[in-house]
C-alpha cells in the first residue's frame, strides 16, 4: 500500500550513517556509470524560479525515485521556503510506487551528505574551523551534519542580511550545542575558516580568490545554472577542483561554466568526480597546502540514496 510520509518522518527515519553511506554509494555508482539518470529537466517559471525533474534507477539500491523540486529565490519575501520538493519512490523488482515522501528534509539531508564526503575525502585532517555563507534551509542541514563528521571548534556563519544569520546562529547554538557566530562580512569568514560552505541564491560571486588560505576546502552547493556562481572564477581555476557529476556540471555550474568561460581553465582540469575519489580511482587531497573546491549541482542518484532507506524502513 502507499504510505505518504511528511519532513518529519523522513528526519527521523534517517541516521547519519545510513546517509552518508548511502550517498556514497550512490556517488560511486553514479561514477562508475551504473545508476540511470537522465539529464534532470528545468522548467524555467520565468521570472518567479525553476521546477526540475529528476529521476533515477540505482540497480545496487534497488530504487527507482522521481523527485519534483522547484526553487523560487523570491518566495523568502513571502514567507514560503525557497526549495520546496516532493519525491515518488517506486520499487524496482516489481513497478509498484511505495512511497510518496515530501522532500524538503530528503533534499537538504542528501545535499549535507555531498559536503560532508567532500570534507572527509578533501578537507585537511587538521581542519577546526567552519564557516557557511547563507544561512538559509540548506545551511541547517550543512551545519548539522558537516558538524557531526568534522567536529569543528569553531563555527561562523554570514548571510547577506544580517538578521538572518543572528537569528540563525542563535538557533543552531542551541539545536548542536555548540556556539555559532555570526560575522559581518564574507571576507572575515573565508579568511578565518578551514572549511567554507556556500549555501547562498547569488549570482555574483561570494567567496574571492584573494581571501583564501592555503589548505582551505570550500564546498559550493548553491548554483544549479550557467548564470548563478558563488566562486570567483580565478578561485575556481587555481584550485582542485571535484565535482558531484561532470555532465551536470558542464551544464549547470555556473562557478565552473563562467571560468570555462573566461578561458581561466577547461573542463579537462576538472580533477575527479566525488564517486571516482570514494571509489579509491582518483585522489582526495594530497597536500596540506592545496586548495579544494567542491562544486555540487544536486544529482538524482543523491535522492536514490536516501529514497532506499526510506523504502528499507517502511515497506
Ligand atoms: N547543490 C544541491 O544539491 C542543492 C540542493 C538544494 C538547494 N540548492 C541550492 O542552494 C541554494 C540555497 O537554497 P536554500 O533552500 O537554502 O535557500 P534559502 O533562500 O533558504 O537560503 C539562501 C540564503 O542565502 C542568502 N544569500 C543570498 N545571496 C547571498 C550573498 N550574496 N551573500 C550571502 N548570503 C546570501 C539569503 O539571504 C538566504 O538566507 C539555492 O540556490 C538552491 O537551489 C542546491
Amino acid at each position: 500500500m502507499l504510505k505518504v510520509l511528511s519532513d518529519d518522518d523522513v528526519e527521523s527515519l534517517i541516521s547519519t550513517d545510513e546517509l552518508l553511506r548511502s550517498v556514497a554509494e550512490a556517488f560511486k555508482e553514479l561514477s562508475l556509470g551504473r545508476v540511470l539518470m537522465p539529464q534532470r529537466s528545468r522548467i524555467e517559471v520565468a521570472p518567479k524560479g525553476d521546477i526540475l525533474l529528476m529521476p533515477c534507477l540505482a540497480p545496487s539500491l534497488n530504487v527507482f525515485s522521481l523527485k519534483i523540486v522547484s526553487v523560487y529565490p523570491g518566495n523568502i519575501k513571502k514567507g514560503l521556503p525557497t526549495t520546496n520538493a516532493v519525491v515518488v519512490i517506486v520499487d524496482p523488482e516489481n513497478g509498484v510506487p511505495s512511497i510518496v515522501a515530501e522532500a524538503r528534509a530528503l533534499t537538504g539531508l542528501r545535499t549535507a551528505a555531498a559536503t560532508a564526503l567532500s570534507i572527509k575525502y578533501l578537507a585537511r585532517r587538521d581542519a577546526s574551523r567552519l564557516g557557511i555563507i547563507g544561512c538559509g534551509y540548506q545551511a541547517r542541514w550543512q551545519l548539522i551534519i558537516s558538524n557531526q563528521v568534522m567536529r569543528p571548534e569553531r563555527i561562523s556563519v554570514y548571510d547577506l542580511l544580517s538578521e538572518r544569520a543572528e537569528r540563525f546562529a542563535e538557533e543552531m547554538s542551541a539545536k548542536i550545542g555548540v556556539k555559532v557566530t555570526p560575522l559581518a562580512s564574507a571576507e572575515e569568514l573565508v579568511k578565518s575558516c578551514d572549511v567554507i560552505i556556500t549555501a547562498t541564491t547569488s549570482r555574483a560571486p561570494v567567496v574571492l580568490k584573494d581571501w583564501v588560505r592555503q589548505g582551505t576546502h570550500i564546498s559550493a552547493i548553491g548554483s544549479y545554472t550557467p548564470e548563478m556562481a558563488e566562486l570567483d572564477p580565478r578561485l575556481v581555476a587555481s584550485a582542485k577542483v571535484v565535482v558531484d557529476f561532470l555532465s551536470a556540471a558542464k551544464e549547470e555550474a555556473g562557478d565552473l561554466i563562467q571560468a570555462v568561460r573566461a578561458s581561466l581553465m577547461g573542463w579537462e582540469n576538472v580533477h575527479a568526480e566525488i564517486g571516482e575519489v570514494i571509489a579509491g580511482l582518483k585522489p582526495g587531497r594530497v597536500d596540506r597546502d592545496e586548495v579544494t573546491v567542491f562544486k555540487t549541482v544536486g544529482t538524482a542518484a543523491q535522492d536514490a540514496a536516501v529514497a532506499s532507506i526510506l523504502l528499507s524502513k517502511v515497506s
